[in-house]
């Protein structure tokens, strides 16, 4: 049973916030003055147990979900963490099990997250240049050690790797180039992202953007590309290739070209809360219901009723002069 919403979007992909803190401090995310020592993560009986989130998934593969990405926070931080990568990939219909993380932990656990069953990674890693990299993850881990992560990755036969570079104007845009030729012809496939205006907290504004378009053209100047056609209906990122056949890179236009006709995501909080939208101010409490002892019926019938309703476009009809409005975190919700 595929369940659709008012624009006719099935809901086809669920991202799970496994946990609300992370170990970087990224400006763009989680900036050290909001989330210093006297911040309130949430306390560990809020968040949803792993027999819970393994029931939320069976409800919604059962409803048309094919994919599932693991997020966070930083996901690596949640303990054992395999066990519910195991719990998940048993799940009977699901296509794609995948899990974002910042890479700093990943040496340590990317044996044991293949072995549970996870197919493939994304790494966040915004540039090459340990200053510039210190700088934006703002709590001094160099560049080699998300290197090594990702290296641990493939070595463990997480594949295909991707790897996110947030973009931010007057921050990293001089290493783009640099981390571009870097991934190129390795197979890991890079994307770079426009900065967004998720959350409330993070100084966002259109300056500090780069366009897509600016991207390609810094890019091709030094390494040719070309457009490549996209791998599904409804991919999030533009995909672009290499002139000279070394490979693909991407880039996440969600500013310049938003993509929310085809967007078939829901979200899911740690503690439960089913979000509709990136840039949802507010989610729908699954938690309660789980905890009040509904059946897979009753806990079907709650999530449709929510996708059912659902109108969100929030990045087409954002324009320069958005008013921040109460607007659930990055780190909450994920990407
Ligand atoms: P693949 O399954 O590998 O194609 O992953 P993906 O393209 O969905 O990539 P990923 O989950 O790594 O998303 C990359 C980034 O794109 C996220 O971290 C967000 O920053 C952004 N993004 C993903 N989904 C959405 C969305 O629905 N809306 C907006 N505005 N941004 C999104
Ligand atoms: N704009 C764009 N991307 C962001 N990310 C976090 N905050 C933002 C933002 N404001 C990215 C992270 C990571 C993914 C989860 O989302 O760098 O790659
Ligand atoms: Fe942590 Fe990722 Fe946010 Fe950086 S972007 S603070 S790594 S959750
Ligand atoms: Fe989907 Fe909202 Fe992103 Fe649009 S802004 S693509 S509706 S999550």
């Amino acid at each position: 049973m595929t369940v659709r919403d008012t624009m006719n979007r099935p809901l086809h992909d669920l991202r799970i916030s496994v946990t609300d803190r992370c170990n970087f401090r990224c400006t763009y995310c989680m900036p050290k003055e909001v989330f210093g020592a006297d911040f309130q993560f949430l306390q560990r009986d809020a968040l949803l147990s792993f027999e819970e989130i393994e029931r939320l998934a069976c409800v919604f593969v059962e409803l048309g979900v094919e994919k599932l990405r693991i997020t966070g926070g930083e996901p690596l931080v949640r303990r054992d963490l395999p066990l519910l990568i195991g719990k998940l990939a048993a799940i009977p219909g699901l296509r794609d099990l995948t899990l974002t993380t910042n890479g700093s932990l990943l040496r340590a656990q990317a044996q044991a997250l293949k072995d549970a069953g996870l197919q493939r990674i994304t790494v966040s890693l915004d540039s090459l240049d340990d200053a510039i990299f210190q700088k934006m993850n703002d709590v001094g881990v160099p560049v080699a050690r998300v290197l090594d992560g990702i290296a641990a990755a493939r070595e463990a036969g997480l594949w295909p790797i991707k790897v996110n570079a947030v973009v931010e104007r007057g921050v990293n845009d001089g290493t783009i180039v640099e981390l571009a030729r870097h991934f190129q012809g390795t197979g890991i496939i890079l994307r770079f992202i426009e900065f967004m205006d998720v959350g409330t907290t993070n100084a966002w504004n259109l300056e500090r953007v780069v366009p897509l378009r600016e991207m390609v053209e810094m890019i091709d100047r030094e390494l040719p590309i070309e457009p490549a056609e996209p791998n599904y209906r409804g991919e999030v990122a533009k995909r672009w290739q290499y002139r000279d056949g070394s490979g693909e890179i991407g880039f996440i236009s969600s500013i310049s070209q938003p993509f929310c006709g085809d967007c078939t995501r829901a979200r899911l909080s740690p503690e439960g809360s089913l979000y509709t939208c990136l840039f949802g101010s507010r989610g729908h409490d699954l938690r309660a219901v789980l905890r009040d002892g509904a059946s897979d019926e009753e806990l079907k019938d709650a999530v449709s009723a929510v996708w059912r309703v659902r109108d969100d476009r929030y990045s087409e009809i954002r324009t320069a002069a958005t008013e921040p409005l109460a607007r659930v975190e990055m780190s909450h919700i994920g990407g």
